[in-house]
């Protein structure tokens, strides 16, 4: 499975993506690193280790939907078969979402479908819930909307600020996200209806993954 992954910034959900797929085990490998900004430290990184990089910037489109045919185009000329959002900040137009349908995950710092958005874990904290976590989930149209593929969770402390609740979720999403990925790759998870069926092994490593 040829992946390719969308990024806006630091890309450190993308790195652990590529480490995961650079096991020899791996059924899915990286072919390409898309990001929207060009300034995204993630594609530097990216380039380093040998992955293609592409940057178009949203601002030179007037439309939305105009820089996503590009992007999608850019996706197909490289023959990318799957995508993940790693810290990709922008929303996709609903003909994006449906090209990509079921072949679309994005990794979100909160416990979907609570804290939607950007601001998560000042929210949650502003909230006063107990729990915080990261949610992989597939892309549909509405914004953080979509199948639930799994979460991992964290207790909020009296201490913690936004910083701190942060670099514990992103630790997290740092393992959730790869084994997601890798279980599509696998095809141990299948999609129906918006439903999301586990092979036996699929279930067996997601429970591996306790916090
Ligand atoms: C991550 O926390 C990711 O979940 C979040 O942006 C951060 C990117 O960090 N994504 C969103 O908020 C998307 N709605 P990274 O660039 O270091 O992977």
């Amino acid at each position: 499975m040829r992946v390719g992954i969308l990024i806006s910034g630091f890309g450190s959900n993308m790195i652990k993506l590529l480490e995961s797929c650079e096991k020899k085990s791996s059924s899915a490998s990286i072919g390409l690193v898309f990001s929207n900004n060009p300034r995204a430290d993630g594609l530097k990184y990216a380039h380093s280790k040998g992955i293609k990089t592409v940057s178009i910037d949203h601002k030179d489109f007037k439309e939305r939907k105009l820089f996503d045919e590009k992007v999608n185009k850019t996706l197909l000329d490289n023959n990318i078969d799957f995508i993940c959002n790693a810290g990709f900040m922008r929303i996709h137009s609903e003909d994006f979402v449906n090209n990509w349908f079921n072949r679309h995950l994005n990794i979100h710092p909160s416990l979907l479908p609570s804290f939607k958005g950007l601001d998560t874990h000042k929210r949650a904290l502003d909230a006063g819930v107990k729990f915080a976590g990261c949610t992989v989930h597939l892309v549909r149209a509405g914004v953080d909307e979509g199948p639930i593929i799994s979460q991992a969770a964290t207790s909020i402390r009296s201490i913690d600020n936004a910083e701190s609740l942060g670099s514990k979720i992103l630790k997290l999403e740092h393992k959730l996200y790869p084994i997601c990925l890798q279980l599509f790759a696998e095809k141990l998870i299948t999609v129906s209806n918006d439903k999301v069926s586990y092979k036996a092994e699929a279930i067996k490593k997601l429970e591996e993954f306790k916090v």
